[in-house]
């Protein structure tokens, strides 16, 4: 990327003065249109200049979504460096502000600092910002209006992206180094963005909107409790919780990650109780026909029963997690269910392990007979605000005249879909907690373990008790970035 200051007037000359009418008029990043914001993280006080609300499409539909800020260290503006970047190396931050499906706005540094209830926290752009990084935060639509249904989410990413892109030239920032983050609905956007670059299956949605005719590919992705492989998350889930008969479940309105969770409790039906196993018995086929490989090439493999070499790795996971919190200091000597012997967590009895992390979601976890959950809404339509997404509860609806969404469409939300089929991004963190019960941890498993067989640069972790939320570790996740973006 280059960076000279003479290029916003060079360009915007040739397009002004040569095209009456250009394409992407408004999607000039223009460096001189900002405001000054003073932040203060870890005592230190800086400035950057703040780039709000700017428009990544030519032709929105819903302007205040399909928007992006920027924001840039001032540093950069009079040549310094920030810790290990300058203006024409910065990695450029895409933290999404996704939550539920929900149509999210982008973020600033004043605004969400953690989940309620959290103690205070710095927020994520500002640490960002502290260390050099360039942070741009895109806007998305979301479930809630007919505009946002799938994969309206996706598509205003990629737009942010090649915004980001078609102007490189223009601000800061290295657009060959973009690095997305996001958490759980927000975590599933992220890493689609990651495994989706360039896919033609946009295109068409991308050049209504008039998006940049510019690549969509990026560099990184960080994802926390990604929400994702929803095709699949119901038959995973009941893998995970089958057996498990109480639930503490919580309102659909609350499903956002951002939001203070109620919680009721209850217990399955006998119905729901058979619906388990036979969503619990499909899951198999599905794991075994991925065909992965864990660490050592050994294959991951599940017997009908659920039980098998996948199950085992996956146990191996929250072992592993353990035995990090417990180097850490972590008195774990409350929990039964884990034999620990000289300082090393020996074994863990999954099924009490599964007990203890609870139930939240009741049979089908994603998909709902009476088409009630987030995820229905989802993969609703301009016209119809809700439909099913799997053949398997499609069959078995309870609501009447209920629609299933297309094949492509669901396709078109799921990170599996295009790993290694895309351009897919280099680098990968991806971090679920051993106390989120928001989807199996079959899910992310099988999202890490994918891009690690097929070759691509995958941090995993499972944190040790981390309920669902993201954003926890910001230190190491930053740490990880700068590794990454200053690799050979
Ligand atoms: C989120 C949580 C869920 O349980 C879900 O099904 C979808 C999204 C979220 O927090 O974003």
């Amino acid at each position: 990327m280059q960076f000279p200051f003479i290029w916003p007037l060079a360009a915007c000359l040739l397009v002004a003065c040569s095209t009456p009418q250009p394409s992407t008029p408004t999607m000039q990043f223009d460096p001189s249109r900002y405001q000054t914001q003073q932040l203060t993280v870890d005592g230190k006080a800086f400035t950057v200049r703040a780039y709000e609300n700017l428009a990544t499409v030519a032709r929105p539909v819903d302007a205040a979504y399909q928007a992006i800020n920027i924001y840039v260290p001032e540093a950069y503006f009079h040549g310094q460096a920030v810790g290990n970047f300058t203006a024409q190396t910065a990695p450029i931050f895409l933290p999404n502000q996704i939550g539920g499906y929900m149509p999210a706005k982008p973020g600033t540094p004043t605004g969400r600092t953690g989940p309620p209830g959290d103690s205070p926290r710095a927020s994520t752009i500002a640490v960002a910002l502290s260390k050099g990084f360039v942070v741009a935060s895109p806007g998305a639509r979301g479930r809630t209006a007919p505009t946002g249904k799938a994969p309206a989410a996706i598509v205003d990413l990629k737009a942010a992206v090649r915004y980001l892109r078609f102007n490189d030239a223009r601000m800061p920032g290295d657009a060959e180094k973009i690095i997305s983050n996001g958490t759980s609905a927000g975590g599933a956007l992220s890493a689609l963005l990651g495994t989706s670059g360039n896919s033609p299956d946009y295109a068409a949605a991308l050049a209504a909107l008039g998006a940049a005719d510019v690549r969509d590919d990026i560099f990184a992705v960080s994802a926390y409790c990604p929400i994702t492989n929803l095709e699949h998350a119901d038959s995973a889930y009941e893998w995970q919780f089958n057996g498990v008969n109480d639930y503490k479940k919580i309102e659909v309105s609350m499903l956002d990650f951002n939001v203070q969770r109620k919680e009721v409790a209850g217990s399955l039906s006998a119905p729901q109780i058979s619906l388990s196993a036979d969503l619990k018995a499909q899951f198999p086929a599905y794991l075994n026909r991925l065909a992965l490989r864990g660490p050592q090439g050994q294959p991951l493999a599940l017997d009908s029963a659920g039980q098998g070499s996948f199950q085992a790795y996956v146990q191996s996971l929250v072992i592993a997690s353990a035995q990090t919190a417990l180097d850490a200091g972590k008195d774990l000597s409350g929990l039964a269910w884990l034999t620990v012997q000289n300082k090393v967590v020996r074994e863990l009895d999954w099924d009490a392990y599964v007990r203890y992390a609870g139930r939240m979601k009741l049979p089908p976890a994603f998909d709902a007979l009476d088409l009630s959950s987030g995820e229905n809404q989802l993969f609703g339509t301009a016209t119809v605000d809700k439909q099913h997404f799997t053949t398997a509860s499609a069959q078995r609806s309870t609501a009447s005249g209920a629609t299933q969404a297309d094949a492509h469409t669901v396709k078109q939300m799921n990170a599996m879909a295009y790993i290694g089929a895309a351009n897919t991004a280099r680098y990968w963190r991806i971090r679920h907690g051993t106390k989120d019960r928001d989807t199996s941890l079959a899910i992310p498993v099988i999202l890490a373990t994918t891009l690690q067989n097929q070759g691509y640069a995958v941090d995993f972790a499972l944190p040790w008790d981390v309920p669902h939320s993201g954003d926890y570790d910001l230190a190491e996740l930053f740490a990880w970035m700068a590794r990454i973006s200053t690799a050979p």
